[in-house]
Protein backbone atom coordinates (compact mmCIF):
# COMPACT_ATOMS: atom_id res chain seq x y z
CA UNK A 1 0.00 0.00 0.00
CA UNK A 2 1.39 3.49 -1.44
CA UNK A 3 -0.74 6.83 -1.49
CA UNK A 4 -1.88 8.56 -4.17
CA UNK A 5 0.30 11.45 -5.77
CA UNK A 6 -2.47 13.74 -3.91
CA UNK A 7 -1.71 12.71 -0.97
CA UNK A 8 1.58 12.10 -0.71
CA UNK A 9 1.69 15.84 -1.81
CA UNK A 10 -0.46 16.62 0.72
CA UNK A 11 1.51 14.84 3.29
CA UNK A 12 5.35 16.74 1.94
CA UNK A 13 3.64 19.59 1.60
CA UNK A 14 2.34 19.46 5.65
CA UNK A 15 5.98 17.81 6.80
CA UNK A 16 7.92 21.17 5.01
CA UNK A 17 5.70 23.12 7.47
CA UNK A 18 6.72 21.12 10.10
CA UNK A 19 10.50 21.17 10.08
CA UNK A 20 11.30 23.26 6.64
CA UNK A 21 14.16 22.72 4.78
CA UNK A 22 16.18 21.82 1.51
CA UNK A 23 15.14 18.18 2.17
CA UNK A 24 11.16 19.21 0.55
CA UNK A 25 12.54 20.19 -2.72
CA UNK A 26 15.43 17.22 -2.87
CA UNK A 27 12.39 14.81 -2.46
CA UNK A 28 10.62 16.59 -5.28
CA UNK A 29 13.73 16.07 -7.36
CA UNK A 30 13.86 12.59 -5.93
CA UNK A 31 10.86 11.93 -7.12
CA UNK A 32 11.04 13.65 -10.69
CA UNK A 33 14.11 11.03 -11.21
CA UNK A 34 12.03 7.86 -9.97
CA UNK A 35 9.31 8.44 -12.16
CA UNK A 36 11.84 9.20 -14.79
CA UNK A 37 13.70 6.35 -14.64
CA UNK A 38 10.64 3.94 -13.90
CA UNK A 39 9.36 5.15 -16.99
CA UNK A 40 12.66 4.16 -19.33
CA UNK A 41 12.82 0.82 -18.24
CA UNK A 42 10.31 -2.02 -17.90
CA UNK A 43 8.06 -3.55 -15.06
CA UNK A 44 8.15 -0.55 -13.09
CA UNK A 45 4.94 1.67 -12.08
CA UNK A 46 5.65 5.32 -12.65
CA UNK A 47 3.20 6.77 -10.66
CA UNK A 48 4.60 4.25 -7.95
CA UNK A 49 8.16 4.91 -7.96
CA UNK A 50 7.36 9.11 -7.99
CA UNK A 51 5.18 8.14 -4.94
CA UNK A 52 7.18 6.74 -2.97
CA UNK A 53 10.55 8.94 -3.80
CA UNK A 54 8.56 11.51 -2.71
CA UNK A 55 8.02 10.37 0.49
CA UNK A 56 11.68 8.70 1.40
CA UNK A 57 12.84 11.21 3.75
CA UNK A 58 9.02 12.19 5.23
CA UNK A 59 10.48 11.27 8.51
CA UNK A 60 12.21 14.53 8.45
CA UNK A 61 8.60 16.14 9.29
CA UNK A 62 9.55 15.74 12.92
CA UNK A 63 12.99 17.34 13.03
CA UNK A 64 16.49 17.65 12.50
CA UNK A 65 17.85 14.00 12.95
CA UNK A 66 20.42 11.85 11.46
CA UNK A 67 19.09 7.92 11.95
CA UNK A 68 15.83 9.26 13.42
CA UNK A 69 14.60 10.41 10.33
CA UNK A 70 14.93 7.02 8.88
CA UNK A 71 13.53 5.32 11.93
CA UNK A 72 10.19 8.72 12.21
CA UNK A 73 9.86 7.94 8.28
CA UNK A 74 9.34 4.27 8.82
CA UNK A 75 6.93 4.70 11.77
CA UNK A 76 4.84 7.07 10.26
CA UNK A 77 4.35 5.48 7.26
CA UNK A 78 3.74 2.39 8.69
CA UNK A 79 0.86 3.91 10.94
CA UNK A 80 -0.90 5.71 8.17
CA UNK A 81 -1.07 1.97 6.62
CA UNK A 82 1.66 2.77 3.40
CA UNK A 83 3.69 -0.20 3.91
CA UNK A 84 5.63 0.11 0.42
CA UNK A 85 6.44 3.78 1.50
CA UNK A 86 7.65 2.92 4.94
CA UNK A 87 10.09 0.31 3.26
CA UNK A 88 11.34 3.05 1.43
CA UNK A 89 12.19 5.31 4.21
CA UNK A 90 13.88 2.96 5.40
CA UNK A 91 16.02 1.21 2.56
CA UNK A 92 16.67 4.67 1.16
CA UNK A 93 19.70 5.12 3.52
CA UNK A 94 21.68 1.19 3.13
CA UNK A 95 22.07 0.85 -0.13
CA UNK A 96 24.33 -2.17 1.10
CA UNK A 97 21.45 -3.28 3.64
CA UNK A 98 23.51 -2.63 6.79
CA UNK A 99 22.61 -0.75 9.52
CA UNK A 100 26.25 0.40 10.48
CA UNK A 101 27.06 1.88 7.01
CA UNK A 102 24.68 5.13 7.74
CA UNK A 103 27.00 7.98 7.19
CA UNK A 104 25.75 10.27 10.20
CA UNK A 105 24.86 10.50 13.97
CA UNK A 106 22.97 7.54 15.57
CA UNK A 107 20.69 9.51 17.23
CA UNK A 108 17.46 6.95 18.47
CA UNK A 109 17.67 4.35 21.04
CA UNK A 110 19.14 1.43 21.39
CA UNK A 111 15.92 -0.37 21.08
CA UNK A 112 14.55 1.93 18.01
CA UNK A 113 18.43 1.11 16.38
CA UNK A 114 17.74 -2.77 17.09
CA UNK A 115 14.25 -2.44 15.77
CA UNK A 116 15.60 -1.14 12.68
CA UNK A 117 18.19 -3.76 12.18
CA UNK A 118 15.94 -6.23 12.42
CA UNK A 119 13.58 -4.90 10.15
CA UNK A 120 16.58 -4.08 7.98
CA UNK A 121 17.84 -7.75 8.00
CA UNK A 122 14.22 -9.33 7.08
CA UNK A 123 14.34 -6.94 3.96
CA UNK A 124 15.47 -8.01 0.54
CA UNK A 125 15.35 -5.34 -1.64
CA UNK A 126 13.04 -4.46 -4.73
CA UNK A 127 13.63 -2.81 -7.73
CA UNK A 128 11.74 0.57 -5.83
CA UNK A 129 14.32 0.00 -3.02
CA UNK A 130 17.19 0.42 -5.43
CA UNK A 131 15.58 2.78 -7.62
CA UNK A 132 15.41 5.34 -4.92
CA UNK A 133 18.71 4.87 -3.10
CA UNK A 134 20.00 5.76 -7.01
CA UNK A 135 17.86 8.72 -6.87
CA UNK A 136 18.41 10.10 -3.66
CA UNK A 137 22.10 9.64 -4.75
CA UNK A 138 21.51 11.95 -8.18
CA UNK A 139 18.70 14.60 -6.31
CA UNK A 140 19.97 17.81 -4.80
CA UNK A 141 17.78 20.50 -3.43
CA UNK A 142 18.52 22.59 -6.65
CA UNK A 143 17.98 19.61 -8.96
CA UNK A 144 19.92 16.79 -10.78
CA UNK A 145 23.45 16.81 -9.86
CA UNK A 146 26.52 14.47 -10.67
CA UNK A 147 26.47 11.19 -8.19
CA UNK A 148 30.33 11.82 -7.94
CA UNK A 149 29.96 15.18 -6.69
CA UNK A 150 27.15 14.35 -4.26
CA UNK A 151 28.97 11.64 -2.59
CA UNK A 152 32.14 13.86 -2.43
CA UNK A 153 30.23 16.67 -1.05
CA UNK A 154 28.77 14.27 1.70
CA UNK A 155 32.31 12.99 2.39
CA UNK A 156 33.50 16.25 2.32
CA UNK A 157 30.55 17.11 5.20
CA UNK A 158 30.98 14.25 7.11
CA UNK A 159 34.71 13.32 7.16
CA UNK A 160 33.71 9.94 5.26
CA UNK A 161 31.94 8.05 2.71
CA UNK A 162 32.43 4.60 2.75
CA UNK A 163 34.29 3.44 -0.48
CA UNK A 164 32.05 -0.12 -0.51
CA UNK A 165 28.69 2.28 -0.33
CA UNK A 166 30.41 4.39 -2.64
CA UNK A 167 30.74 1.82 -5.07
CA UNK A 168 27.54 0.47 -4.67
CA UNK A 169 25.84 3.71 -5.66
CA UNK A 170 27.58 3.18 -8.86
CA UNK A 171 26.25 -0.41 -9.48
CA UNK A 172 22.74 0.87 -9.21
CA UNK A 173 23.51 3.33 -11.80
CA UNK A 174 24.80 0.45 -14.06
CA UNK A 175 22.57 -1.37 -13.23
CA UNK A 176 19.30 0.77 -14.34
CA UNK A 177 21.27 2.61 -17.08
CA UNK A 178 21.76 -1.24 -18.74
CA UNK A 179 17.69 -1.62 -18.02
CA UNK A 180 17.28 1.75 -20.25
CA UNK A 181 19.61 1.50 -22.83
CA UNK A 182 20.69 5.00 -22.04
CA UNK A 183 22.90 7.09 -20.00
CA UNK A 184 21.29 7.60 -16.49
CA UNK A 185 21.58 11.90 -17.08
CA UNK A 186 19.83 11.36 -20.07
CA UNK A 187 16.86 9.83 -18.89
CA UNK A 188 16.35 12.41 -15.69
CA UNK A 189 16.62 15.30 -18.38
CA UNK A 190 20.54 15.68 -17.42
CA UNK A 191 22.37 17.52 -14.62
CA UNK A 192 20.70 20.83 -13.48
CA UNK A 193 22.51 22.17 -10.58
CA UNK A 194 26.55 22.74 -9.99
FE1 LIG B 1 16.90 11.67 0.53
Amino acid sequence: MYPTRQKAEELLIEAGKCNPGPWEAHSRVTADCACKIARAVSGLDAEKAYVVGLLHDIGRKFGVKHLGHVYDGWRYMSELGYDEAARICLSHSFNEGKLENYIGKFDITEEETEELRLALAAMKFDEYDKLIQLCDSLAAAEGVVDMKERMEDIRRRYGQYPQSKWDKNMELKTYFEQKAGKDIYTVVGGISAE
